[in-house]
């Protein structure tokens, strides 16, 4: 086991789905794999693996927030030998053109977090997804006829921002979203030479202040986790 998972070597796939909310998980688990079998509780934190389509592929809840989300993607790359580490979450929109329900892919990841200046001494790294798995989430959606739209996005530190406006700056340019782990994630994977794409239906807007309820979200994750097990 590792610090956070309690796994054995080789109870991982691969390839892993990664949802915020360990309920999700389950949910993933139960409604789209085949045979999922849990392979951790540890804080709660469930992950399952399973098959799709014959292909064994893996669920598991990272938590809100970069240092959560980095917690389980060090570990599923340097303990379980994960290659592939998809990203399956919500976010805020930025721009009216992005509606809620929409699926957005994350070309790129801006952030507010002070980890990369850490991690890179005060400069700045600009992380972005893999290519191979952007450009197969793009043939996917295709095939199945789902729209899509792409383009940089901002993992943010902060759920409730002090100033509420301040999203603007980030909306001039260009900035199509708000989640909170994406940056962290594609940064981690560069490091160790994986693939990470996050995948994100968005579920209210900064613009307009509207919300999807709770019938809409399961809908639009429905077609976000059909584009994401394709990638297995
Ligand atoms: N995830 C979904 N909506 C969000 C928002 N408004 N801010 C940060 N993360 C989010």
């Amino acid at each position: 086991m590792s610090v956070h998972i309690e796994a054995k070597k080789g109870d991982i796939a691969e390839t892993v789905l990664l949802p915020g909310d360990p309920m999700r998980a389950k949910w993933i688990a139960e409604t789209f794999l085949e045979n999922p079998v849990c392979y951790n509780d540890v804080r709660g934190m469930l992950g399952f693996t399973g098959t799709y389509n014959g292909k064994r592929i893996s669920v598991q809840g990272t938590g809100m927030g970069i240092p959560s989300a980095l917690i389980y993607a060090h570990e599923l790359i340097n303990d379980y030998g994960v290659k592939n580490l998809i990203r399956v979450g919500s976010a805020g929109s930025y721009q009216k053109e992005v509606k809620i329900r929409d699926i957005v892919i994350a070309m790129a990841a801006s952030t507010n977090s002070g980890l990369n200046t850490i991690r890179f001494n005060g400069a700045d790294f600009a992380p972005t997804a893999s290519f191979e798995l952007f450009q197969k989430a793009i043939e996917v959606a295709k095939e199945k006829g789902i729209p899509l739209k792409a383009g940089n996005i901002l993992s943010s530190d902060e759920f409730y921002a002090d100033e509420f406006e301040s999203y603007k700056k980030w909306a001039a340019y260009g900035v199509l979203c708000v989640e909170m782990e994406t940056n962290g994630l594609y940064t981690v994977a560069a490091k160790h030479k994986v693939n990470a794409l996050s995948i994100l239906t968005i579920s209210d807007s900064l613009v307009t202040k509207e919300r999807t309820t709770a019938d809409e979200r399961e809908q639009t994750f429905k077609e976000m986790i059909e584009i994401a097990l394709e990638l297995a």
